[in-house]
């Protein structure tokens, strides 16, 4: 088994990140977070205080840029970051600039087992002959309490309903952007994340076994 695909498309704090680590640690597939991705193009355009009205400006930024970091840091996981990288994703350009870099990630690790490579359009748009493709489904309420819960333990500053409210807009602008929407892709196992992470998990296994061979 070389150089297997499988993409985990889903909503705003679906489960993705842990899914993704889960099948990366057990099936030792090179995991790629292609969030990571627009929130380091949001973050970048932050600090050099880009108008993000003004798609010039940012097409001019991304132009200048020679290197796009991959690490997850707390910098990136901020609100504004996150309201940031859902506005910047709704422009082609930009959509296609995060594309290369995941194409290139993917090249550049051929020697590697598999890639597991999780966001809103992969298996829909970016790798749509992926091995497998899963979709995570978890209702927004229980989505917004595990965020909570998630901020509260780091020891951040935190409030239920605005959480809530701000993944559902993240969801609707996501969900209703022109370019690349997130859908459920075509051929995609939807994987039912509501309840505990073991039966989740139980239910990837038995799906990877099966497809991967
Ligand atoms: O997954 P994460 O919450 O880190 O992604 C941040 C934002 O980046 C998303 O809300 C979405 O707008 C955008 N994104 C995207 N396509 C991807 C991954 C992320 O549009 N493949």
């Amino acid at each position: 088994m070389k150089n297997k695909i499988i993409t985990i498309d889903g909503p705003a704090a679906s489960g993705k990140e842990k899914i993704s680590k889960y099948i990366s640690s057990k099936w030792k597939f090179k995991h790629l977070d292609s969030g990571v991705l627009y929130r380091r193009l949001a973050l970048i355009l932050l600090e050099a205080k880009v108008n993000t009205n003004n798609v010039f400006e940012i097409k001019k930024k991304i132009n200048q840029i020679s290197t796009i970091s991959y690490r997850k840091t707390k910098k990136i996981r901020t609100q504004r970051i996150s309201q940031l990288a859902s506005k910047i994703a709704i422009y082609s350009f930009v959509r296609e600039y995060i594309n290369k870099l995941q194409y290139n990630f993917v090249k550049k690790n051929k020697n590697k087992q598999g890639f597991v490579i999780d966001g809103r359009d992969i298996g829909s748009v970016v790798f749509k002959k992926a091995d497998l493709k899963l979709y995570i489904e978890v209702k927004p309420e229980i989505r917004a309490k595990r965020r909570y819960k998630q901020l509260i333990d780091s020891g951040e500053k935190s409030i239920y309903p605005k959480i809530l409210k701000e993944i559902k807009l993240r969801d609707k602008k996501d969900k209703q952007r022109k370019h690349s929407p997130l859908v459920i892709p075509k051929g995609a196992h939807i994987i039912d994340n509501n309840g505990s992470f073991r039966k989740t998990v139980k239910n990837i296994t038995e799906l990877l076994e099966k497809n991967l061979k």
